[in-house]
């Protein structure tokens, strides 16, 4: 068991997680239950929720999973009234179901002539749904969890809120127009909360997660013999600390701070870039 880098005593606290089933975000269920929060797991995929909850509570914590889908609003009700009645009003949500979809990104970096007749797909192919499909799942998807849930914290003292922000928020990254437009709205969704919320002891912020190394993109990023892609070769030229981060430190670490009510019990909507630089540097 890692850590707690910064000694975040969650007790007695009750957690609630979207989009737990997934890569960064069961990671993050584990260190609030480690923490000793309470947790619900909720996913639209039911099935890996689960997995990471038994896992919780094999490790001594207190978990349970919930089918959950961030895009219904009568369903983010329903599940925030179980979770209620399960675990106790919901202190700490973490929004962070999102994601791309290949229908809303370009094939290539650079517009060229010739690219509309050729068989490839450029900005003009662009598929309408799938751009609404990733706004809406990184957007609204963190609004109406937000709805359902804080209403539970409402009047609470030390309630908080972290949504889960992106690299390209801050400038887009290639190919990728609708998920950067999309988080690019989840920061500044996070400060108008966090100015709305601030009369009634709610902490609203964000993290952005720059590059970090996972079992999951590993493929991208190294060959098979273990040397750098291209690719990773772009992004440590842009990342100032030369390397990529580590997620089961780094990361976890950034989500313990904004959520310790006595670290940083005096900020409230800030997008915290956790990415060794690459935000600040203009590449010259
Ligand atoms: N992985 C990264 O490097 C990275 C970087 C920056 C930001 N992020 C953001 O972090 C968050 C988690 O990323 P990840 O890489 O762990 O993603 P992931 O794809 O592994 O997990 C996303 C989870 O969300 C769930 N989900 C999808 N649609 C849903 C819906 N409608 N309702 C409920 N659950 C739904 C999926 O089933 C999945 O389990 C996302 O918001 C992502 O945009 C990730």
């Amino acid at each position: 068991m890692e850590k707690n880098v910064i000694n975040t005593d969650l007790s007695g606290k009750t957690a609630v997680v979207t989009g737990a089933g997934g890569v960064l975000c069961s990671y993050f269920a584990k260190v609030l239950a480690r923490a000793g929060a309470k947790v619900a797991l909720l996913d639209l995929n039911e099935e890996a929720a689960q997995k990471f909850a038994d896992e919780i509570v094999a490790e001594g914590g207190v978990a349970k999973a919930y089918k959950c889908n961030v895009l219904d609003k009568d369903n983010c009700y329903a599940v925030a009234e179980a979770v209620c009645n399960d675990l106790g009003p919901c202190d700490i949500l973490l929004n962070g179901a999102g994601g791309n979809n290949p229908r809303a990104t370009t094939d290539k970096e650079y517009f060229e002539n010739g690219d509309i007749e050729a068989d490839t797909k450029s900005f003009f192919d662009l598929d309408k749904s799938g751009v609404e499909f990733v706004f809406n799942l990184n957007f609204v998807g963190t609004l109406l969890p937000t709805q359902a849930f804080a209403r539970q914290m409402v009047g609470r003292e030390g309630c908080n809120i972290l949504n889960i922000s992106s690299m390209n928020a801050y400038t887009p990254l290639t190919k990728i127009p609708a998920y950067s437009g999309a988080k690019a709205a989840v920061s500044n969704f996070t400060q108008w909360l966090a100015v709305h919320f601030s009369k009634v002891g709610i902490r609203v912020n964000a993290i952005a997660p720059g590059f970090f190394a996972t079992k999951q993109n590993a493929a991208l990023l190294f060959n098979p013999d273990g040397t750098p892609t291209a690719r990773t070769g772009k992004i440590l030229a842009a990342t100032p600390m030369g390397r990529f981060g580590d997620s089961e430190k780094e990361l976890c670490g950034a989500v313990l701070f904004l959520l310790n009510n006595d670290a940083a019990s005096f900020i409230t909507g800030v997008t915290l870039p956790i990415d060794g630089g690459f935000s600040a540097y203009s590449g010259v």
